[in-house]
């Protein structure tokens, strides 16, 4: 029986210098799709894993993470003098147990394999879930759910995989594929942004992990990979022959929130799926299209 799985990291310690100016003064992780920021999202779909513990790898200028997840004293007693019980309910429903969010400052944005190193103290000996929030995923089954349930089948190391075409694949992290079982598959390498000519098959890693804590050992050695950056990549490719490692085919959509075009697409898909929205979403759309 794999160890269970109750901690996540969200690393949120970059720069989101796509969303310049919007990010200036606000962490990328604070925009909102409809009414809910990105990081709650994240949050909420670990919890319907199982998940208990979050680490938040942050940096300057991103406080405001912290404080949405803290109890809001005056503005709860302010929406219930005025009658305001539903919002009141949706305010709660996003709130997290006392101590159950740590951070760690990542300091200098050196990488993703950096900023999940700087989690080591809170990792522990213990499997871990990674969630990296600008990716927003719209899943019947939680998406941490969906690799959780399969790491209890497995064991190891299971990472979130899609399919892209061809020509995209020198944006993501790549896998060289063992044995493809249809919804898992089973890994024998991993590649970060290869060039597309030398990519070792179209199936990408997303922002989901659930990851063994012997990849810090070789996340510490801070060898620099693609982009001059410390990749996480590198790490986890590191593990492949000692432990299982395997890719699932998730169920449901994944919006590159980080992205301005993704971030839109997720605007308009989120609403479509709200009752209280879809109507009046539905009605002005045809206008620009
Ligand atoms: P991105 O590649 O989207 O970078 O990081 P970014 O800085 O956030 O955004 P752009 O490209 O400048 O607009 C992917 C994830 O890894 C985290 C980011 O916060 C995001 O969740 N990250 C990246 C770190 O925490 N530290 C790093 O050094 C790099």
């Amino acid at each position: 029986m794999p160890k269970p799985l109750k901690k996540a990291v969200m690393p949120v310690a970059g720069l989101g210098t796509r969303f310049l100016p919007a990010t200036k003064a606000l962490a990328k992780e604070m925009l909102p799709i409809v009414d809910k920021p990105l990081i709650q999202y994240a949050v909420e779909e670990a919890r319907a894993a199982g998940i208990e513990q979050f680490c938040f790898i942050t940096g300057r200028g991103k406080t405001a993470i912290v404080e949405h997840f803290d109890v809001a004293f005056e503005l709860e007693r302010t929406l219930q003098e005025r009658g305001k019980q539903a919002v009141l309910e949706e305010l709660r429903a996003g709130a997290v147990e006392p101590g159950s969010i740590s951070t760690v400052r990542q300091q200098v944005p050196l990488g993703l394999g950096h900023a999940i190193w700087c989690a080591r103290t809170f990792i522990g000996d213990d499997p871990f879930a990674i969630l990296l929030p600008d990716d927003l995923m719209q899943c019947e089954v939680s998406c941490t759910k969906q690799l959780a349930d399969a790491y209890l089948e497995t064991g190891g190391n299971v990472v979130a995989i899609e399919e892209v075409p061809r020509d995209k694949v020198n944006r993501y992290g790549v896998l060289d594929v063992l044995e493809d079982k249809g919804r898992l598959v089973s890994v024998k390498g991993l590649v970060e942004k290869p060039p597309v000519d030398k990519a070792p098959s179209n199936l990408t890693v997303i922002g989901r992990y659930v990851l063994m804590p012997e990849v810090i050992g070789h996340l510490a050695k801070m060898e620099r990979g693609a982009g001059n950056e410390v990749q996480l990549t590198d790490g986890m490719a590191k593990l492949i022959g000692h432990q299982p490692f395997h890719g699932v085919r998730y169920e449901g959509r994944r919006f590159d929130c980080g992205d301005k075009a993704g971030f839109l697409e997720a605007q308009i898909a989120f609403a479509l799926a709200r009752p209280d929205l879809a109507d009046a979403v539905r009605g002005f759309l045809p206008r620009y299209a």
